[in-house]
């Protein structure tokens, strides 16, 4: 019988991506007082680049509290092993997709990996805290 995880790996990558996140924002805030910095506030590539900043910190978040979600079930159904990882996927992808799309506008599909894998992990999280 697989065993259901403790989400301990979606709390150790929630707070390495919070580290990671404070470092972007260091980096930013190291060039942002330069108004063409990256084309400028505007600019497609410097707009991808804050938003792989806060998806370093919205992606923790999901997995922080998908972390105390499983500490709360009583009985999760071995599923629950999918939404950690799915969560974990999403939250890797979504910056690096970030970063890779900022240099390279032909690659928006590669978005629907961090997508579609967050969605899975809420849908079965959904539906473990729903049974
Ligand atoms: C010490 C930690 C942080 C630093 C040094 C930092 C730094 C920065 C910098 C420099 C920018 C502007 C980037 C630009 O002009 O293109 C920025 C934007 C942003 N940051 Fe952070 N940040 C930090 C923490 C956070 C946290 C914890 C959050 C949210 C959970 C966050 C959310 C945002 C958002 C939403 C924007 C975009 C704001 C806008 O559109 O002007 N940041 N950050």
């Amino acid at each position: 019988m697989p065993t259901v995880t403790s989400a301990h790996m979606n709390l150790v990558l929630a707070w390495l991506w919070i580290t990671v996140g404070v470092v972007v924002g260091f980096v930013l805030g190291a060039y942002f007082h330069r108004d063409d910095w990256l084309g400028g506030y505007t600019s497609f590539k410097r707009r991808l680049y804050r938003l792989a900043h806060v998806a370093f910190f919205g992606l923790a978040i999901i997995n922080l509290l998908f972390y105390f979600t499983v500490q709360r079930l009583t009985s999760p159904g071995t599923i629950i092993n999918l939404a950690s990882w799915s969560f974990a996927i999403g939250a890797v992808t979504m910056p690096v997709c970030c970063f890779l799309m900022a240099h390279n506008r032909r690659l928006r599909v590669i978005f629907l990996i961090p997508v579609l894998s967050t969605l899975g992990g809420a849908c079965i999280t959904f539906w473990e805290v729903m049974r």
